[in-house]
């Protein structure tokens, strides 16, 4: 493989590769004409027209533009979050819109599906969040540690376990996940990280270890820490799980944590390339991972900086992040109910909070940038926040360019605006792309 060094706009060194030249950055009329011919997956795009108050209209284009059956994502990504998309939704919007070098954010970044993804792909991955755990669940993938420094660390912790004696403290809520053993060596694991964060010597394989074990606190199979319960990323109540394991009639099982990190590890790691090195090790150095709402980023990043944002905000109150996180936040020592994260029952609010976010989107933007911002179905698809979308963009000063329905299982027939879709639990991605303005006049 040969390695060619090319500058970047901000003169630092930049790798890039031959066989991912980068592409053209797209101009509106190429990208439209584009989408219209898209057909990489054997449907033709349906094109159909998008009309808003003040006679706005903006084309539709409808096809399965990514898909299970497109080449792998990297699996580094697969860290369970609730609501993160499919790493080939940011990276068909990367590959399109931005070349090596170019900085992509997400200030939504939830478990860094779009940092990692342009990490993977050369770009300077900024991400933001208000959740402290997304930096964690973030960074130390884009800067992963070898197997053996892992395993070393973890003999470390895994000696500082069997000095000390179970302890008979009164654990009643964790036990009812945990096996008492199990528990000890999470609560030293704990302990020792909590205390490396203190003491300001938590390194990268600290980090990475936290990460990975931050994963595998529950689960639904002997790959994590608990006896059988909800998918990782939604954490039930102690309550809840008492009433799952008696209807079970289970007891948690002794899990040996140490074992369970290492395989995770290797498993994270398992298809990185020495390419997928290089490019995360080009761009580590320039990446910026920030914890801070969406509607006050500008205080944290520099301006005219970013060339694409690709994001997905929450979606009104569907998802239940403080709740489903609780052991996640317990391990890291996060206080969950003090994280500011936004749950909006009304669209008007959504709408406003979108467009103070999208302002500072902007204000971030280069001139010429795009935002990239995708939406969900709520309220079973009675509610079109694509349509509220547009509207906080237009307000944030953003240009709105296109819709893009990602449509999985596309055929001809699908007509994704109808409820009769929705209610088959059509899974589709709702994307409306923005942009700002080539110049500041
Ligand atoms: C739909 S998820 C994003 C998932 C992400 N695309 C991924 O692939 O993991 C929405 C995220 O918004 C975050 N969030 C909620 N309120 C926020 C705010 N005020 N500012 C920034 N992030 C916020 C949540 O913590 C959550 O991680």
């Amino acid at each position: 493989m040969i390695f060619t060094i090319k500058t970047n706009p901000v003169n630092q060194p930049l790798l890039n590769l031959d066989t991912q030249s980068a592409p053209d950055i797209a101009d509106e009329a190429a990208l439209h004409a584009e989408l219209t011919a898209f057909a990489e997956f054997g449907a033709e795009t349906q094109v159909e027209g998008w009309h808003g108050e003040d006679g706005l209209e903006l084309p539709v284009y409808i096809n399965e533009f990514w898909t299970a059956k497109q080449r792998q994502a990297n699996a580094l990504h697969e860290v369970s979050y609730r609501a993160c998309f499919k790493p080939q939704l940011p990276r068909f919007f990367i590959e399109r819109l931005t070349a090596p070098g170019d900085v992509v954010l997400d200030p939504f970044m939830g478990r860094g599906t779009t940092p990692l993804e342009a990490a993977l792909k050369g770009r300077v991955p900024f991400g933001a969040d208000v959740s402290p755990l997304a930096e964690r669940l973030t960074a130390p993938r884009l800067d992963p540690p070898s197997s053996r420094d892992v395993a070393q660390r973890l003999e470390v912790v895994k000696k500082l376990c069997d000095a000390k004696s179970v302890s008979d403290a009164p654990d009643e809520d964790l036990l009812v996940f945990y096996h008492p053993e199990t528990l000890h060596c999470l609560k030293v694991l704990r302990s020792y990280l909590q205390g490396r964060q203190e003491a300001g010597v938590l390194d990268s394989v600290d980090a990475w270890i936290r990460l990975v074990a931050t994963n595998r606190l529950t689960g639904h199979s002997s790959g994590f820490f608990s006896v059988y319960t909800l998918p990782p990323n939604q954490a039930v109540t102690a309550d809840r799980q008492r009433k799952i394991n008696a209807k079970r009639e289970q007891q948690p099982p002794f899990r040996d944590i140490f074992y369970i990190i290492q395989k995770k590890s290797k498993q994270l790691t398992k298809a990185l390339t020495e390419v997928d090195l290089a490019m995360l090790d080009s761009v580590q150095d320039q990446a910026r991972m920030v914890t801070a709402s969406a509607d006050a980023l500008s205080q944290h990043l520099p301006a005219e900086s970013v060339s694409l944002v690709v994001t997905s905000p929450p979606f009104l109150d569907v998802v239940q992040y403080a709740t489903d996180n609780w052991l996640r936040c317990w391990f890291n020592g996060i206080d969950a109910d003090a994280v500011p994260i936004w749950q909006c029952r009304q669209v008007d609010q959504w709408t406003d909070r979108m467009s103070a976010s999208l302002a500072e989107m902007k204000t971030l933007l280069k001139p010429g940038g795009w935002v990239a911002f995708e939406v969900g179905e709520v309220r079973g698809g009675k509610i079109k926040l694509e349509n509220y979308a547009v509207r906080a963009g237009l307000a944030a000063g953003l240009e709105p360019v296109l819709i893009l329905i990602n449509q999985q299982d596309f055929t001809k027939t699908a007509n994704c605006w109808g409820v009769a879709n929705n209610s088959r639990g059509t899974n589709t991605n709702r994307i409306v792309l923005f942009r700002k303005a080539a110049s500041n006049s």
